[in-house]
């Protein structure tokens, strides 16, 4: 089915005000969206913070069973968390606080890992005797599994993998991972912080034991939101850090219990307003159906890259299917710069670094590229808009 694109933008008041192509860093949220969060402020200011969240537990819970539909799991895997970067180190140091590394061992990364994530890696390099190795892909993005296959040996303590990377278009095949470490019983966790709200996500297929997103981008949520998946098994083995009376029980003076599942990576104190407002936004989305959005926004990127390459840009998205990134450059223009002049031009893109991405972008020798992520409620003339703008800015002469 396909979408009512004056709706859409009826619905979002930002389309009024920009040309708005930065969905990868963080998206306009519907108006319904802001009142929830406006709501819930209003509510605490008349009531009191602890008040008003027992007035919303409701809609709070609703979040995270919405959270649990988009990505095809039980609400009772999912905790709220303040970002993707939260999520995902509270599960791999609930992986290290249980000892998982302590016999040292490897953990297998892809070349699209977010810097956040091999931060923690590093650290861990630091206190346990753990190798980082990188899976290797094939010419054509795909993933090379006889390398996959004869890294994954019995030191391999955990794989770690990027949907769709924060620098380029392409889609990783992350089931082939899922299909192998679920059988060796490796946790595998997955980084979807750039495809849920753009690509469908069935997690029970792509058999990850973790994954972890952030509200802001695709799904259209408040800024200070994010969420974790962590399948049960793996969940019970986790001891979280920072835990507190709603992540665990205080049992003894000598003693706590973590509350069971997902549960044990709650925190007492979040943005609760933020929150019910991420709910709001993954609600909306699922009424729109993740195919039909999905559909959308990649009939825009691919007029998008196809405009940019007869424009003179170069596309850096990699090979293989491809999501609503659309990373560029142009000869001779610096990246800041070009995007500068976007914004001056009222539309709303940004620059990627490879201190994001190092392995993949120094692979390819790029120091950072333009990113362009059009969503919904973006139309083909905006594309064209920039098309031009971008194609105008080649025959400038610059400095
Ligand atoms: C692919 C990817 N993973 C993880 C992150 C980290 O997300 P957050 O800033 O919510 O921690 C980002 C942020 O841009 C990202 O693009």
């Amino acid at each position: 089915m396909s979408l009512d694109v004056a709706q859409l933008r009826a619905d979002t008041p930002g389309c009024e005000e920009i040309i708005h192509l930065n969905n990868a860093g963080a998206a306009l949220s519907p108006r319904s969206v802001t009142n929830a969060v406006t709501d819930h402020l209003r509510l605490e200011s008349q009531l009191g913070g602890y008040e008003a969240a027992e007035a919303a537990a409701d809609k709070l819970m609703h979040t995270r069973s919405s959270i649990a539909q988009l990505l095809c799991v039980d609400a009772a895997d999912i905790a709220l968390t303040h970002s993707d970067t939260s999520a995902w180190t509270k599960a791999f140091w609930g992986l290290a606080l249980a000892g998982w590394f302590s016999s040292g061992g490897t953990v297998l990364v892809d070349s699209g890992v977010y810097n956040s994530h091999y931060f923690a890696l590093l650290q861990a390099q630091q206190l346990f005797n753990l190798k980082i190795e990188l899976m290797q892909l094939n010419e054509d993005g795909s993933l090379n599994l006889e390398d996959l296959d004869s890294r994954l040996d019995p030191s391999t303590k955990m794989v770690t993998a990027t949907h769709v990377g924060t620098h380029k278009g392409a889609v990783s095949d992350v089931a082939q991972i899922g299909a192998r470490t679920r059988t060796l019983g490796i946790p595998f966790f997955l980084d979807a912080c750039q495809s849920a709200g753009q690509l469908p996500l069935t997690l029970s297929g792509i058999q990850c034991d973790v994954a972890t997103g952030t509200g802001r981008k695709f799904l259209r949520g408040p800024r200070g939101t994010g969420w974790l998946f962590v399948r049960e098994e793996w969940a019970e083995r986790m001891q979280p850090p920072g835990i507190d009376g709603s992540s665990a029980t205080w049992t003894s003076l000598s003693s706590f219990e973590l509350l069971p599942r997902a549960e044990r990576f709650q925190e007492f104190e979040y943005p609760i307003a933020a929150q019910i407002g991420l709910g709001v936004a993954v609600s909306y989305a699922l009424e729109l159906g993740i195919e039909a959005i999905a559909t959308r926004i990649s009939g825009l990127s691919a007029n998008l890259r196809t405009g940019l390459q007869q424009a003179g840009a170069k596309i850096h998205d990699g090979p293989g299917p491809q999501s609503g990134i659309v990373s560029f450059t142009l000869p001779n223009v610096d990246c800041d710069y070009l995007a500068g002049q976007l914004k001056l031009a009222g539309i709303n893109v940004s620059v990627t670094r490879a201190a994001w991405t190092r392995f993949d972008m120094d692979e390819r020798g790029l120091e950072a590229a333009v990113r362009a992520s059009p969503h919904v409620y973006n139309t083909e003339a905006e594309i064209d808009y920039l098309v031009n703008h971008v194609a105008a800015s080649l025959n400038c002469e610059w400095s």
